[in-house]
């Protein structure tokens, strides 16, 4: 596949990623927090989880494959040596804290949360660290035009 055709798909992938997030914050969050209701973010997250997940996983396969064809293939992540391997090995460490809150949210909080409150906070938490890593990965992206880091 063309690294063109990738990088677009890739582009729908983040602007699903990160744009679903930032309308969970800014849209939805907000009156839930308002009104002590958290079925207004379990309804969300319903709705959109198909949807992200799809985006998260076409991001990362998307993003290896470009990757590669940088010259950035396994053997040399994290070594940050060289400008675009240091943006793909940011944004590989970026990704498995995202996997991190994303189980920690499915197995700790959203339990709690289907039946009370009281885990409102707690999944603020989660919501605005993987929102704001998801900007953080667009930025990151956007190095690699530039050169890399
Ligand atoms: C939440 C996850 C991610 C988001 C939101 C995201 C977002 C972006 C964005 C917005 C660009 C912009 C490129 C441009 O300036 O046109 C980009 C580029 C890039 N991303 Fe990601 N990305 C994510 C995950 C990954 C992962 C997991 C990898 C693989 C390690 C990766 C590798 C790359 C590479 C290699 C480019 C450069 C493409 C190019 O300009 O040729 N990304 N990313």
């Amino acid at each position: 596949m063309s690294h063109h055709l990738l990088l677009i798909i890739h582009l729908l992938s983040a602007a699903i990623w990160v744009g679903g997030h930032l309308l969970l914050v800014f849209g939805f969050l907000p009156q839930a927090l308002k009104e002590k209701n958290q079925i207004i973010i379990l309804d969300y997250e319903r709705k959109y989880e198909p949807v992200g997940m799809t985006a998260l996983v076409l991001l990362v396969i998307t993003g290896i494959l470009m990757a590669y064809k940088y010259g950035v293939s396994i053997e040399y992540w994290f070594q940050f040596e060289t400008p675009i391997e240091k943006v793909v090995s940011t944004k590989l460490a970026l990704l498995l804290l995202t996997v991190l809150f994303a189980l920690s949210a499915q197995f700790r909080v959203l339990p709690k949360l289907e039946k009370n409150a009281e885990k409102l906070p707690e999944m603020t938490f989660h919501i605005l660290s993987v929102t704001i890593i998801g900007v953080l990965m667009v930025v990151f992206g956007s190095f690699v035009r530039y050169g890399g880091l």
